[in-house]
């Protein structure tokens, strides 16, 4: 069975991103991952995860947003980037830039983000530190898909992880992160596996 395609957008490290490359490269991930990486990119040229994807042998691709008018102008060039790899998803991880209506509604059903919080608590940015702010004793990420309200599309997945009492930002951000990289491979192959 031919493999379906997937692209990656990723802004920087791309963790996340080696997670799905490695879960994919394994035949006998869950024995249901029936998809290949065709292709990473990233807005930022100098993002660690573009230079362990060339290491890979995945495509790579650089599109750098300051050089870009405006965001539909932007959103354009990516759009023919993704396109040219034909993606039966478009997987968001760690991609640190709003997309426009145009470019949400192209991919629509098919766009796919993993937002380091339990949805639909704390949206945006800085969520760790709001979590432990607001005393919650759980936190988590959410794989979700892509709609025109800032991460609220529909839930796919969450990992739970606890809130420890001496948790700094960074110590909690780092216990969700190593959940993410279990989760985000997980959510995916159970919808290619439905696809
Ligand atoms: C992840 O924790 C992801 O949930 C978060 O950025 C990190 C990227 O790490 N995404 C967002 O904040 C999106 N708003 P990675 O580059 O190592 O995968």
């Amino acid at each position: 069975m031919k493999k379906q395609n997937l692209v990656i957008l990723i802004s920087g490290a791309g963790s996340n991103m080696q997670a799905i490359v490695q879960a994919a490269r394994r035949d006998d991930w869950e024995g249901r991952f029936g998809a290949r990486v065709a292709a990473v990119i990233s807005n930022r040229a100098d993002a660690p995860g573009l230079a362990w994807a060339a290491s890979q042998g995945v495509a790579t691709h650089a599109l750098d947003h300051r050089a870009y008018a405006s965001r539909e102008d932007f959103d354009a060039a990516l759009a023919a980037l993704v396109d040219g790899h034909d993606p039966a998803l478009l997987v968001l991880a760690g991609f640190m830039r709003i997309l426009t209506p145009g470019f949400v509604g192209r991919y629509e059903g098919r766009m796919l983000n993993i937002h380091p919080s339990l949805l639909p608590a704390f949206p945006g940015l800085h969520t760790h530190r709001r979590a432990i702010e607001a005393g919650c004793a759980f936190a988590g990420s959410t794989v979700h898909r892509v709609t025109t309200e800032l991460d609220l599309g529909p839930i796919l997945g969450q990992a739970v992880v606890p809130v420890l009492p001496s948790d700094t930002p960074e110590a909690l951000a780092a216990r969700v992160l190593s959940q993410e990289h279990l989760l985000y491979p997980r959510v995916l192959a159970d919808l290619l596996s439905k696809m």
